[in-house]
């Protein structure tokens, strides 16, 4: 078997973090896929900064957008960040040119998922994304492949690492919003623009990706009722603790009686009993409730470049193995793919 060759764009918490688990895992991967898995080019902005990583062997090529077309890759890795500039500019150009896709940046699939799926199916190859929610919890393959046998009613969680890291400090140690704030930047958990973060619209951009899987309609990020979580103060904190509750920021999608579907992000106060109350720091929760399972809750970390990348080399694998999901029909309108081998080439 021939390998599969990667050109990863972005060497920053996630894009190092995956460098060193391929790197790692080298020889473990290449058994369970069948063929091995080789880096063969990156980029960064800065190209003199010491990343800690390992990229002997390895081609530079500055601009994402060169990278993602180079001949010399079969799956183009996205992880700069942002929903538009050099991540959609390099998505769009790698999947023009017949390369498969795996991106973290749920900004960018949450704004443009739809027309992206529609170009991948266009040129047969695949778009996976199982890190662009909730980190490392492998909850996208979950709703496509394992609940694929269910009615989803309803859809809830904890999507984001920074807000729940801060929620959780500012609860067991009573410090400010600022200094939790700063030690989530610090830890590689936040958004470069942490606004994203503590405004709630990471996790609602999460939401809008859960929603579609789950309920298979189409993403719909401006239907989200959105609050952060900037206004909640160590006395809100307090006040619930004395009640017997927890402030966690939620993301909820359900269906309503009518069949509507409706999705909210917002602080919600959790009793200290329930199971999300007890989801701490950087972790995540995701709990489905469907007709045939019933419910269910993934829990993981939700952010952090090793965690993440987890999920990013999990997605490149099933390229590898040819058992990733291609966007097929007029399901690619929802992200809702039928279970059908990419034909990944062996
Ligand atoms: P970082 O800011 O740590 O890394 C971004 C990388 O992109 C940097 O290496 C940067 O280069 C590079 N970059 C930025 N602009 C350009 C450009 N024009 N050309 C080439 N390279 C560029 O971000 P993260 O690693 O934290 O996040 C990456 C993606 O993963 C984002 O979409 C994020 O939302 C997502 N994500 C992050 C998680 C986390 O825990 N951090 C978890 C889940 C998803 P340089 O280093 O030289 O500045
Ligand atoms: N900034 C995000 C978080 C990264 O804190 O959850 C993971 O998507």
């Amino acid at each position: 078997h021939a390998s599969l060759r990667l050109g990863i764009a972005g060497l920053g918490t996630v894009g190092a973090s995956v460098v060193r688990g391929l790197r790692a895992h080298g020889d473990e991967l290449a058994e369970r896929c069948g063929r091995r898995l080789v880096v063969r080019a990156v980029c960064a902005r800065d190209r003199t900064r010491d990343r800690g990583v390992d990229l002997s062997g390895i081609n530079w090529i500055q601009d994402p957008v060169r990278l993602a077309e180079s001949p010399d890759i079969d799956v183009f890795v996205e992880l700069i960040g942002g929903a538009s500039g050099p991540a959609e500019d390099s998505v769009r150009a790698a999947l023009a040119s017949g390369k498969h896709v795996v991106t973290a940046n749920k900004a960018l699939l949450a704004r443009h998922g739809v027309e992206l799926a529609r170009l991948a199916e266009k040129r047969g190859v695949s778009l996976n994304f199982e890190a662009a929610v909730a980190g490392g919890i492998p909850i996208i393959k979950t709703l496509r492949e394992s609940l694929a046998g269910n009615r989803v009613d309803r859809i809830f969680g904890i999507l984001n690492g920074t807000c729940n890291y801060i929620l959780t400090r500012m609860q067991n140690e009573r410090l400010s919003f600022d200094v939790c704030l700063k030690e989530a930047q610090r830890l590689g958990y936040a958004e470069t623009d942490p606004t994203f973060d503590v405004g709630g619209f990471d996790t609602a951009h999460k939401l809008a990706l859960l929603t579609s899987l789950a309920f298979g309609s189409e993403i719909d990020v401006d239907a989200i009722a959105i609050e952060g979580i900037t206004d909640v103060t160590l006395d809100d904190i307090e006040k619930a603790d004395e009640l017997g509750y927890r402030i966690k920021l939620l993301a909820i999608a359900e269906r309503a009686p009518s069949g509507a579907i409706t999705q909210r992000v917002h602080p919600t106060m959790v009793p200290k009993s329930s199971a999300i109350a007890r989801i701490d720091g950087v972790l995540n929760a995701v709990a489905v409730e469907a007709d045939f399972v019933g419910k269910l809750m993934l829990v993981g970390p939700g952010a952090g470049g090793d965690a993440t990348a987890s999920s990013v080399i999990g997605d490149v694998a099933d390229i590898a193995r040819g058992t990733a999901l291609s966007v097929m029909g007029k399901p690619a309108e929802h992200m809702t793919p039928y279970l059908k081998s990419n034909g990944a080439e062996h």
